[in-house]
């Protein structure tokens, strides 16, 4: 089964795209795709521009690699209680193409931040519209505190925390390992 794991964030230390290849990785029997946002070149979107100069390859090429894959694993970073400029830029772009930007795949939706509310707001935000853009979104979940409660060798090591991700981990996963 092929996971595409990314951070909505182009942070070169970013915590998100760690918790999401995380994530991916802790799903059995999974091939995952660390995608890193950085290497999509995109001018910041407007009308004026698409209707100048079109959709820009980048946008498509997200939009090819989301399709080619068999789910989502997305952690949300949070700027200020929302996306972040380089992930909306990216997601509007790609909008632009299909309104379906998930195409319909199983999604797990993250966020985490240093944070005490670990980046609540976005994962909310994000959860109410997703669907509505084609994710079929079938888990989620927020880890507050990153520094204090993820480890590389131990992943979460707070046990509340760890068991709540897990059942979550599991709505998404059970289902794909089904179809596959
Ligand atoms: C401009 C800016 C705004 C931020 N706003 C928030 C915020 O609203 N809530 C929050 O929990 N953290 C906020 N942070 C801290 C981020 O959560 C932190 O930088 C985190 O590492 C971002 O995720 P990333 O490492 O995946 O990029 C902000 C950071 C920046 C640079």
């Amino acid at each position: 089964m092929k996971l595409l794991a990314f951070g909505a964030s182009t942070s070169s230390s970013s915590i998100n795209r760690t918790f999401a290849n995380y994530a991916a990785n802790s799903v059995e029997g999974a091939e995952v795709t660390d995608l890193d946002l950085n290497t999509f070149d995109l001018p910041i979107y407007s009308e004026d521009e698409d209707g100048a100069n079109g959709i820009p390859h980048a946008a498509h090429r997200f939009k090819e690699l989301i399709e080619a894959h068999d789910g989502l694993v997305i952690s949300m970073a949070e700027h200020n209680g929302s996306y972040t400029a380089a992930f909306k830029n990216l997601y509007d772009w790609t909008s632009r193409i299909d309104q379906k930007v998930w195409a319909d795949k199983p999604m797990l939706l993250l966020a985490t931040s240093p944070g005490g509310r670990g980046g609540q707001t976005v994962l909310e935000a994000a959860a109410a519209t997703f669907p509505r853009m084609g994710a079929d979104l079938l888990g989620t979940f927020s880890l507050p505190s990153f520094q204090d409660y993820f480890s590389e060798e131990e992943g979460i090591t707070d046990p509340a925390l760890a068991q709540e991700f897990a059942a979550q981990l599991n709505l998404f996963a059970k289902p794909l390992s089904q179809a596959a």
